[in-house]
């Protein structure tokens, strides 16, 4: 899709419904190997918290198109010794072709995005994690084939991966809820942007209730109970959030064929049991699988490359 050409994704909702399912059905043909896209183009990877899947992930579709990647950890760069990011914008502008960036603020993917005229991408912030969500959106749609009638149920503290649930769900007309404890709620600004994405074509639901929650679901959904940097929080949250773990008697609740997905790193007997985790039900390694794939096509998209 030419109109993702030179593209920032810093939030899910920078992306229409058509743009997203472009995205997903490429992703599906990247991973059944029907396209092959190549380029010489580099993308730097300007990450201030820790990553596994995202870090390598990107770094190996990059690699698999014929492109190159630059590791700029802030601890390697001068960007972790106060350098203004309006300086780093406009300098690695200069040199890579598309940057992915992992930080804290949502107001700092912002303002690089602002100050460089390459594409942006939001590798995870403390508001959103949209890559992670295009995965979770290919993993639900191989599992269904349809989005239409299904719903989610996410489980646990309303962050990041929240908050990018709800608004990639209301994208595809994939109904949502979001069961979280009290004072953990995801964003109401951000419930009421995917409310208003969904209009009448999926429902957005936001409780302390996770029976309720769980109560015919097709995709139960999970995350950490302390994301990176609230890690001084993590042990006071066990005894808050245990009522929302998935476990057998969450799941048995759910559909008789729903699946669960964990955006992961998981931490077991915490948000998820080791047996639901290991379980039939598991989609978890597809879905980490599906970053590769939807890193994929996002980067050929956004570097404009020939579809082949
Ligand atoms: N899910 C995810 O983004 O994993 P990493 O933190 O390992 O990149
Ligand atoms: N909510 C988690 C997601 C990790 C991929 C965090 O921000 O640490």
């Amino acid at each position: 899709m030419g109109a993702l050409k030179g593209r920032d994704l810093l939030s899910l909702a920078d992306l229409s419904t058509e743009e997203i399912l472009f995205l997903l059905d490429l992703a599906a043909q990247l991973k059944s190997g029907k396209v092959r896209p190549r380029c010489t183009n580099v993308l730097g990877l300007l990450f201030s918290k820790a990553s596994t899947r995202t870090r390598v992930s990107f770094s190996v579709a990059m690699g698999h198109m014929g492109g190159q990647v630059l590791d700029l950890n802030a601890n390697l760069t001068q960007a972790g010794r106060g350098e203004p990011i309006e300086d780093t914008a406009r300098v690695l502008d200069r040199y890579l072709d598309v940057v992915a960036i992992r930080t804290f603020e949502q107001s700092e993917v912002e303002t690089f995005a602002r100050y460089a005229k390459i594409p942006v991408i939001n590798a995870l912030t403390d508001l959103e994690h949209p890559c992670q969500i295009l995965a979770d959106l290919q993993t639900v749609f191989e599992a269904f084939g349809t989005f239409n009638g299904l719903t989610l149920t996410y489980f646990g503290d309303g962050n990041n991966i929240a908050h990018s649930l709800l608004l990639g769900c209301a994208l595809v007309g994939l109904n949502i809820r979001v069961a979280t404890p009290q004072d953990y709620s995801p964003l109401p600004e951000i419930v009421a942007k995917a409310r208003d994405i969904a209009g009448d074509r999926a429902s957005v639901t936001v409780t302390t209730d996770p029976n309720q929650a769980a109560e015919g679901a097709h995709i139960l959904y999970t995350d950490v109970w302390a994301s990176m940097g609230q890690e001084s929080s993590a042990d006071d949250r066990v005894p808050i959030f245990m009522p929302y773990q998935i476990n057998a008697e969450l799941l048995a609740l759910a559909d008789p064929a729903a699946i669960v997905l964990h955006c992961l790193p998981a931490y077991r007997e915490k948000e998820i049991t080791h047996a639901v985790m290991e379980g039939p039900a598991s989609r978890i390694w597809d879905q980490a699988e599906n970053r590769l794939h939807t890193q994929k096509a996002l980067l050929a998209s956004v570097l404009g490359l020939d579809i082949a």
